[in-house]
């Protein structure tokens, strides 16, 4: 078990919707910059933070940003013949949590919804940065019921980018 937070990080949609076709439904710089923001920082700077996320999602990231930098990129799959330079791959999400060493400071499960759903529910999950756009988008991919023992609600900050506004929480 880690003794290290750890965070889900997600945008949604006023529909709960945050995929379609295997790409953001959306493309605000805000939010990207925010998701950065979020996963970069350490208070610790000889530390990084991990990101956790399943397969689909990384095949998602523009190639040109993948894997994220600075930042220990993991990926999970039950296909362990899969191979991605610069990155772990786990079979599953104890492993990958379990993998952390010392050099890491702050775990980030960032997608997508196979993953969100369990991650839900594991038992040291920290809190959630969801992020609200006030907007409805056709997508195919949704993220779950946030269970009600999260219950803290912070308001981070509220931008607004082309028209839509966005407000960035986090649920503790
Ligand atoms: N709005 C947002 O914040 C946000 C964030 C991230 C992603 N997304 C969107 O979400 C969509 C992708 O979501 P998705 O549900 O299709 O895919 P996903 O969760 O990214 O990937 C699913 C695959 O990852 C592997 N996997 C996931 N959890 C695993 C676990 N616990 N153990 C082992 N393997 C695991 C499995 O691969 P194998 O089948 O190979 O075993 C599974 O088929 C895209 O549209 C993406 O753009 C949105």
């Amino acid at each position: 078990m880690s003794n290290k937070e750890i965070y889900i990080i997600v945008a949604v949609d006023c529909k709960n919707g945050i995929g379609k076709d295997n790409s953001m439904p959306w493309h605000f710089k805000t939010e990207t910059q925010y998701f950065k923001e979020i996963t970069l920082k350490t208070k610790d700077p000889s530390k990084k933070n991990m990101v956790i996320m399943g397969k689909n999602t990384w095949y998602s990231l523009p190639e040109k940003y993948r894997p994220l930098k600075d930042r220990k990129n993991v990926v999970l799959t039950r296909d362990i013949s899969l191979k991605i330079e610069g990155v772990d791959i786990y079979k599953s999400l104890d492993e990958a949590i379990a993998s952390a060493g010392d050099d890491i400071e702050t775990i980030f499960i960032i997608g997508g919804a196979t993953l969100f759903k369990e991650s839900l529910d594991y038992p040291n999950l920290t809190g959630i940065y969801v992020t609200f756009i006030e907007n409805s988008y056709e997508c195919d991919t949704y993220f779950p019921q946030i269970p009600a023992k999260f219950s803290n609600k912070t308001l981070i900050k509220e931008e607004e980018e082309n028209g839509v506004k966005m407000k960035f929480m986090l649920w503790k």
